[in-house]
């Protein structure tokens, strides 16, 4: 196994305290630098994430000098500015609606690498590219949404994996976000910020309904 996709590069690997004791700091210890080869490192681990269809609909823009986060701050709402100015780094996660363009690509690696026979690579575009090439926007966009979501999750386990903690966010002006990371509105759909860095302050313990007052079993 690649060692950035092993638990090697892992300071906890202890699922259980990375999921379980993770909680929303938003105020970060002031001067640190994450090297951007292991921010490249977390995203990079954070897209073993699933996504429909494989169609990985994921952009990442990450922010981590003062004037690149300066740029984006008139579109991010005031309460977030504590995250924003402190945080070493805010990636931002912004959905792909063209991500079907590239489908072909992804897919073809599968094949060449012997994973799937020749017949099962031309159903897979038979059924899928259709379904994408004539989908509607709203479409593109809900699946680019909840694909994005998927990995955002998983790079707020990775930060903390990695011994950082972390915040999402997407108090931010869906409308203006999108021209202030400098990316085409008409490609790219706004979905959540994860501001990372080290803890500089203890943050609240948040509670949770009871979920077996949510669960149905049927
Ligand atoms: C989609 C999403 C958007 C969020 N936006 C913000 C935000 O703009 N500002 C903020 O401080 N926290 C934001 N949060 C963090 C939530 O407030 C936090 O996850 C929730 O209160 C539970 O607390 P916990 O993360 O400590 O478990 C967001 C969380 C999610 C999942």
């Amino acid at each position: 196994m690649e060692k950035e996709k092993s638990s090697q590069s892992l300071i906890n690997s202890d699922f259980a305290d990375v999921m379980f004791n993770r909680h929303s700091v938003r105020v970060f210890k002031p001067g640190v630098t994450i090297p951007r080869e292991e921010l490249q490192e977390m995203i990079s681990q954070a897209t073993t994430a699933p996504s429909a269809c494989n169609l990985q609909s994921w952009h990442f823009v990450v922010l981590d000098t003062p004037e690149a986060k300066e740029k984006v701050k008139p579109a991010v709402m005031k309460f977030n500015y504590p995250q924003l100015d402190t945080a070493s780094a805010v990636v931002f996660i912004v959905g792909d609606t063209k991500s079907h363009e590239v489908y072909r690509k992804v897919w073809t690696k599968v094949y060449e690498e012997g994973h799937i026979t020749k017949e099962r690579l031309e159903q897979i575009f038979q059924t899928f590219l259709p379904l994408y090439e004539n989908a509607s926007k709203e479409f593109l966009t809900l699946d680019a949404t909840i694909d994005s979501a998927m990995v955002g999750m998983q790079l707020l386990l990775l930060a903390r994996a990695h011994g950082y903690e972390a915040n999402p966010l997407s108090g931010y002006d869906f409308a203006k976000i999108i021209p202030a990371l400098d990316l085409d509105p008409e490609r790219f759909v706004p979905v959540m910020a994860i501001a990372i860095g080290k803890s500089d302050e203890t943050p609240i313990k948040t509670q949770r309904y009871d979920a077996k007052t949510l669960t149905e079993f049927r």
